[in-house]
């Protein structure tokens, strides 16, 4: 039923423009997997190289382990769902169901099964016999879900397929996409823009970045261990910084971040004997309190420059000693974090474990 999908050395460009630059990547048999990345990054040319609506310049796509480079999409085992749905206007519901099947040759009687179970899935059985414009923006989507899934492809592919719904549909979609792809388990891969749809749906996300795969790995891999600058900071909100290496003591070293602060982490996330290095720290992972009274606490100190309303959190923007700005989180209308205002002065502690080593420069 399901199929793996396998890219080897894919490289595609257009005239001057290298759309993919060998991308080389499994996915598993039922895996929902999601390209993920900023517009021009090269998520679509992926998927039309799946899809056989591209012939890659180099390199060999296999779908269920034989290869599928030079086929046509119609002989690939293979459907997919856009943005724009493109249903038929003039079809009801039913018809443009049944349509992938009846250009496969199934029965009518089947058909007839098919579309009754593929409305089920998608909970549509009460406007069988409307036309599209006759329906929702999620409705329309769950047709062309169905219509998708109707012929039983051993793999689905759908680009940017919830960026027409609104903010609240879009979220019950990125879940009942979900559970539709662990019902029918077939291997799903999804491109998206979206962070927020990327991290909720996805058994595994990679992150594409001028046409290559920056990293590949679960939603939660990627967001608390990058393993790029790129990916850090297009993920979430974090602050990369510069940190040098001052002091080394027993299972951790201590950094001096700009001239500001001091922090420390673990000793084996250093890059071996290197000096200097990036490191991030991820918005939320810097606590706020008050200043001590003491200089024993570990940490450092900043002063609040502005103070953003996010709703369940307010986005602050900190400037250190040494003039450097961060960006941290803090849970709105808590009497600690919430309640510092722009001038104050706080002091901030970030958990050596939550300072991510990027790499030495
Ligand atoms: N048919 C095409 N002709 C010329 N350039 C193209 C074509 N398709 C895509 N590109 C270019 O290739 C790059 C990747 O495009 P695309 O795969 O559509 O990115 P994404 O889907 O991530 O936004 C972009 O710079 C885009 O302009
Ligand atoms: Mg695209």
């Amino acid at each position: 039923m399901s199929a793996t999908v396998e890219l080897r050395g894919v490289a595609k460009r257009f005239g001057a423009v290298v759309a993919v630059d060998e991308v080389s990547l499994t996915v598993q048999a039922g895996e929902f997997l999601t390209l993920l990345g900023p517009s021009g990054c090269g998520k679509t040319t992926l998927l039309r190289l799946i899809a056989g609506f591209e012939t890659p310049d180099r390199g060999a796509v296999l779908i269920g382990g034989a290869e599928v480079t030079h086929l046509p999409p119609h002989r690939r085992d293979v459907n997919q769902v856009f943005q724009s749905y493109a249903l038929f206007p003039h079809l009801s519901v039913r018809e443009n169901i049944a349509f992938g099947l009846r250009l496969q040759g199934v029965t009518r009687a089947a058909r007839e099964t098919r579309v009754a179970e593929m409305l089920a899935l998608v909970a549509l059985a009460d406007c069988v016999d409307r036309q599209p414009h006759q329906l929702s923006g999620g409705q329309r989507q769950r047709v062309a879900l169905a219509r998708a899934l109707a012929p039983r492809p051993a793999v689905l592919l759908l680009d940017e397929p919830l960026a027409a719904l609104d903010a609240r549909l879009r979220q019950a979609m990125q879940l009942e996409l979900k559970r539709l792809q662990r019902q029918v388990g077939t291997t799903f891969v999804l491109v998206t823009h979206d962070q927020a749809e990327a991290l909720a749906m996805s058994d595994r996300v990679a992150l594409v970045n001028r046409g290559r795969i920056e990293q590949i790995g679960r939603a939660t891999e990627l967001y608390d261990r990058p393993a790029t600058e790129f990916a850090a900071e297009f993920i979430g909100q974090a602050n990369v910084l510069e940190a040098e290496l001052v002091g080394r003591s027993e299972g951790s070293v201590r950094l001096r971040v700009g001239a500001g602060f001091e922090l420390h982490v673990p000793a084996a996330a250093w890059p071996g004997e290197a000096t200097r290095a990036k490191i991030a720290i991820r918005a939320e992972k810097i606590r706020l309190c008050a200043p001590p009274a003491s200089g024993e606490e570990p940490g450092f100190s900043a002063r609040v420059e502005e103070k953003v309303f996010q709703g369940a959190s307010d986005r602050l923007s900190l400037v250190t000693a040494d003039g450097g700005r961060l960006i941290a989180m803090a849970q709105s209308g808590y009497a600690g974090q919430g309640s510092f205002r722009p001038g104050d002065a706080v002091w901030c502690a970030v958990r050596p474990e939550d300072v991510v080593v990027l790499g030495a420069t």
